[in-house]
């Protein structure tokens, strides 16, 4: 079978290297790919939100089954376009890959459906926003409504800051489009927990959990980026957390986008985080997580092309889903300035012994030879049976790698080694 992937960062990495494990598949295209995503799948240069070109090269090509991985294709509608030419895909059709691409729509839904969430308004008038800020305790946080790449919310301390914000989104632009609405919402405390899932649309099957690191420097100072590294399981997600987070958020989620007339089919993925009252929502993304899917995909044992499959002809109930009791990690090795401005075009190194350990994010090919492209380069992931071993292994990866002004977090996995132990 062919089947083609859209998107071209670490995360795709990771899912082309776990379909490569089903020997059905005869043909892995990339579209666009990357310089080390080009050594397991065949790279074409078309944009990820290039829909109709996605569409024909599918049709050119006698794709059998797509994959549909990045946000922003997937708020455009690549899945409807590829099922309008009879391509089966992996992910959510436009009308419920509306959970991520607007806020203000999930807001609503959680509201609606009883969903543990934090409290909110939303704003369309700068005026009335800004009034509102005058009522509302701080720390208090701003989100613009639509896609902005993981960079629209804001967490502001005082009143000064949360006007300042206000005004940025809604008067000055910033965060173009998406930023004319805007969430206010409660500020919330507790540790976070990254949950994907698969779902058909009636059962939702969790992965394995992870810990993302969002900030840029040690010690989670700096600014928010893509994402630092990541580990799984999360510590903080207990089996009695699991049970409470299907009955009150994951079921309750699928039974909502059902009543809504948007059945979710592909990977949603939960943002928790565990508050003293309880898990609550703190995003939705209609996706797999970069960078939770390389450490969440290495520990999944059952097929994953079987899975997804299944996930399209919704057999998700019958099929087996089953995760490794080990542990992973997964450090990122960033150009130095990211998310700020950093230089590219530097020659990357990975040596043959750890090269099925590393995930390719941010890298081109040019006359054979791999140059950085991108803030976050690579991703170098370790399983082992604890989560010391885990974090040891992967920071020995990713010494082994090389590229000029690389730099990484010294501290992944420490919080959770932390609590891991205080437990
Ligand atoms: P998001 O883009 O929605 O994932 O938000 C980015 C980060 O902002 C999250 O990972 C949280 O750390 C933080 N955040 C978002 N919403 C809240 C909230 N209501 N309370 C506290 N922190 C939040
Ligand atoms: N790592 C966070 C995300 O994928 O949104």
């Amino acid at each position: 079978m062919k089947v083609l992937v859209v998107g071209g960062g670490g995360r795709e990495h990771a899912v082309i290297r776990k379909l490569r494990e089903n020997k059905d598949i005869t043909e892995i295209y990339a579209l666009p790919g990357n310089g080390g995503i080009a050594a397991d799948a065949k790279c074409e240069p078309i944009a990820a939100t290039d829909i109709a070109g996605i569409a024909a090269f599918a049709v050119e090509h006698e794709i059998d089954y797509a994959v549909v991985t990045p946000d922003d294709p997937l708020v455009l509608g690549c899945v409807d376009a590829l099922e309008e030419k009879g391509i089966p895909c992996f992910g959510p059709r436009a009308n419920a890959a509306i959970i991520e691409g607007s806020k203000v729509f999930s807001k609503k839904l959680m509201k609606k459906y009883g969903i543990p969430t934090a409290r909110y308004e939303t704003f369309d008038n700068l005026e009335a926003a800004l009034a509102y800020l005058n009522t509302a305790p701080m720390p208090t946080v701003i989100k613009a409504d639509g896609l902005a790449l993981g960079k629209g919310v804001i967490i502001a301390q005082t009143l000064e800051e949360a006007r300042t914000a206000v005004t940025d989104m809604m008067q000055n632009g910033r965060f173009g489009k998406s930023g004319e609405h805007v969430v206010i919402e409660e500020y919330l405390e507790g540790p976070e927990v990254s949950v994907l899932s698969f779902t058909d649309g009636k059962t939702v099957k969790p992965m394995v959990s992870s810990m993302d690191h969002k900030r840029a420097g040690d010690n989670d100072t700096g600014l928010n980026t893509g994402g630092m590294g990541t580990v799984a399981p999360n510590p903080y997600y207990t089996e009695s957390v699991a049970d409470r987070c299907m009955e009150e958020i994951f079921l309750p989620t699928i039974k909502a986008m059902n009543a809504e007339g948007r059945p979710f089919k592909g990977c949603l993925y939960f943002g928790l985080m565990i508050t003293k009252d309880g898990p609550k929502v703190i995003e939705y993304n209609c996706r797999f997580g970069d960078p939770e899917t390389q450490v969440v995909l290495p520990l999944l044992e059952s097929d994953l092309f079987t899975i997804m499959r299944a996930v399209t002809d919704g057999r998700l109930a019958e099929t087996e889903v089953e995760f490794s009791d080990r542990h992973a990690c997964c450090v990122i090795l960033a150009s130095r300035g990211y998310p700020e401005s950093y230089q590219k075009g530097y020659p990357l190194a990975i040596p043959e012994t750890v090269r099925d350990k590393v995930y390719v994010a941010g890298a081109k090919l040019q006359n054979g030879q791999l140059l950085t492209s991108g803030g976050r380069v690579v991703g170098c992931t370790a399983v082992a049976d604890t989560l010391p071993e885990a974090i040891r292994d992967a920071y020995e990866i990713a010494g082994q790698v090389t590229f000029e002004n690389a730099y990484c977090r010294r501290d992944i996995g420490a919080r959770a080694l932390q609590a891991a132990q205080e437990e």
